[in-house]
């Protein structure tokens, strides 16, 4: 089934996803990437030879228009289910009721531990001795949606945000990948 991932970063996620659809028994193609900016990530897209786009806020009057412009860019590829790889902006209402249910998240902490746009630095910052990620499904609030997924992984007495960065990505690939092919195979 067609997926629409977005992303804003290195899509390290998407990378994931890229090789996961490779499998002869995958139920899912990655259709079309689509970023806010010049994300380094739609690199794996271009290398793969697949549709990528780029819908920046800034280039539209208001929030509003971009949120628009962004669920018609999504909708023009008819994904049955899209994926928020490490994608940065909130998004908008159009967005949310045109897949609404059919939109999925990762983060990376334990929620509803340590939500926005800084979980590493948080629960580092917390002194948490465990923390993770989660694959949500998206709903309008800030990583509030249901929770799908979740890995947990040890806090070192040495970690920077970088260091646990790593590890945390390193169990939100496999853990993102389930999620999409759970949500992709057919019953
Ligand atoms: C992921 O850990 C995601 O959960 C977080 O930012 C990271 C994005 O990584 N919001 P990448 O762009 O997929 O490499």
């Amino acid at each position: 089934l067609p997926v629409v991932v977005l992303i804003s970063g290195t899509g390290s996620n998407l990378a994931a996803l890229l090789t996961a659809a490779r499998a002869a028994d995958c139920p899912f193609t990655v259709v079309a990437v689509i970023a806010d900016r010049d994300a380094a990530g739609l690199e794996h897209a271009r290398a793969a030879g697949i549709p990528t786009q780029i819908v920046r806020l800034a280039e539209h009057p208001d929030r509003s228009r971009w949120d628009t412009a962004l669920a018609d860019a999504v909708a023009a590829h008819h994904p049955q289910l899209v994926v928020l790889a490490g994608f940065m902006k909130l998004i908008g209402p159009a967005l949310l009721e045109a897949f609404g249910g059919r939109i999925v998240n990762t983060h990376p902490a334990l929620l509803p531990s340590f939500p926005g746009a800084h979980g590493v630095r948080d629960a580092l910052a917390h002194g948490v001795k465990v923390t993770g990620c989660s694959i949500i499904e998206v709903d309008a609030g800030v990583d509030t949606g249901r929770i799908l997924a979740q890995a947990a992984v040890e806090v070192r007495d040495e970690d920077t945000e970088a260091t646990l960065h790593e590890r945390i990505k390193a169990v939100e690939q496999p853990l993102l990948v389930d999620v999409v092919r759970r949500l992709t195979a057919r019953p």
